[in-house]
């Protein structure tokens, strides 16, 4: 008999600290008025000096696993999506096993950027299906204000910290009906941190030369995005047998809010089905797609049978979609 694998239960964790568009203002040569057209982003959060991924991962997760209606000894393996866990190496999922007290089980890390959570649930969705595990607590959480320049302004106006999860586990009805992903390896040097990786060790030279930093080429990203997640939405609605009428909401990776409505429109999805949230936490890489399902779903917005499409692209190049039912 098939196993359907679904998401049994999301939670999400935002820090506490707002950075605002004017405070941003004082601190390089930007407006108010650019970040908000231009991206549609107003504020966004910064975790605190003391606070690491697994802190924010842990929080994400452990409202997850209460909302998921499981132990967190039920909990078979851990995958966090992120491209900055609390050091290099071992992983950020070992660190939320430890924190979270579940003694024992297998957690990694997956690299996959902004792409991570859907890069996760694909990986957790063929775990299920097949009995090797069940209920693995997929995290996906960045904090992005370790690697940004706060002197660059093509990307400090962007980006956010923040932590979101799910529990994917066995259900009774099919849950995750479709996933895909993708890579493209080969323009890796359009978004990506230049140095700390054995290519280019840490060095004196490396720090003065601010190589520890996020840089993106935001124009050729942009192209790639518009072009590569309309391909994939359109991919995983065809898996799963559905038309984009079908689909009560959908959840872009908030990384601009002029692609999300413009990739949104051409499918023919009205804002009321479009779950956007980057006005308020900016692009937080893996973790926007989880804290925005976490949140809708915690308003009653997204409720239990509701269909929804997810769509994600970011370094690596990477990117994929997925098509649930809730
Ligand atoms: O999360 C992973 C995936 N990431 C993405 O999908 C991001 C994709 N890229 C984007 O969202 C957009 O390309 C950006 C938001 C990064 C940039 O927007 P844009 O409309 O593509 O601007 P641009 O890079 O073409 O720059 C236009 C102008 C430039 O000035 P000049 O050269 O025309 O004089 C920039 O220097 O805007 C300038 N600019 C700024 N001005 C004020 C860039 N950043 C800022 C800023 N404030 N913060």
């Amino acid at each position: 008999m098939k196993i359907n694998a679904g998401i049994k239960g999301t939670g999400c964790y935002l820090p506490k600290k707002i950075l605002t568009n004017s405070e941003l203002e004082k601190t390089v040569d930007t407006t108010d008025e650019w970040i908000r057209t231009r991206t549609g982003i107003e504020e966004r959060r910064i975790a605190a000096d003391d606070e690491a991924v697994s802190d924010m991962a842990l929080k994400a997760a452990e409202q997850a696993v209460k909302n998921a209606g499981i132990k967190k000894e039920d909990i078979s393996l851990i995958i966090t999506a992120t491209i900055t866990p609390d050091t290099p190496w071992p992983s950020a999922a070992a660190m939320v096993q430890s924190k979270l007290g579940v003694d024992g089980i297998p957690s990694y890390d997956v690299s996959a950027a902004c792409s991570g959570f859907i890069y996760g649930l694909d990986m957790a969705r063929a775990f299920v299906e097949t009995g090797r595990y069940d209920n693995v607590l997929l995290i996906a959480a960045e904090k992005l204000s370790c690697i940004t320049d706060w002197q660059d302004r093509n990307t400090c106006v962007l980006l956010g910290d923040g932590a979101g999860a799910a529990v994917i586990g066995q259900t009774k009805e099919e849950g995750i009906m479709a996933t895909a992903i993708h890579s493209d390896g080969s323009k890796r040097d359009m978004l990506y941190q230049p140095a700390g990786g054995s290519a280019m060790p840490a060095s004196e030279e490396t720090v003065k030369n601010r190589l520890h930093y996020l840089k993106m080429d935001g124009a050729e990203v942009y192209k790639m995005a518009v072009e590569k997640m309309p391909k994939v939405l359109g991919e995983v609605l065809e898996k799963a047998g559905k038309t984009p009428e079908a689909v009560d909401f959908v959840i872009f990776h908030q990384a601009n809010i002029r692609i999300i409505k413009s990739i949104a429109k051409r499918f023919g999805w009205p804002d009321e089905k479009n779950i956007i949230n980057i006005q308020k936490f900016g692009n937080t890489s893996a973790a926007t797609i989880p804290i925005a399902l976490a949140q809708a779903m915690e308003e009653g917005r997204i409720k239990k049978g509701d269909l929804v499409a997810m769509s994600a692209f970011g370094a690596g190049l990477t990117w994929g979609g997925a098509v649930v039912r809730i």
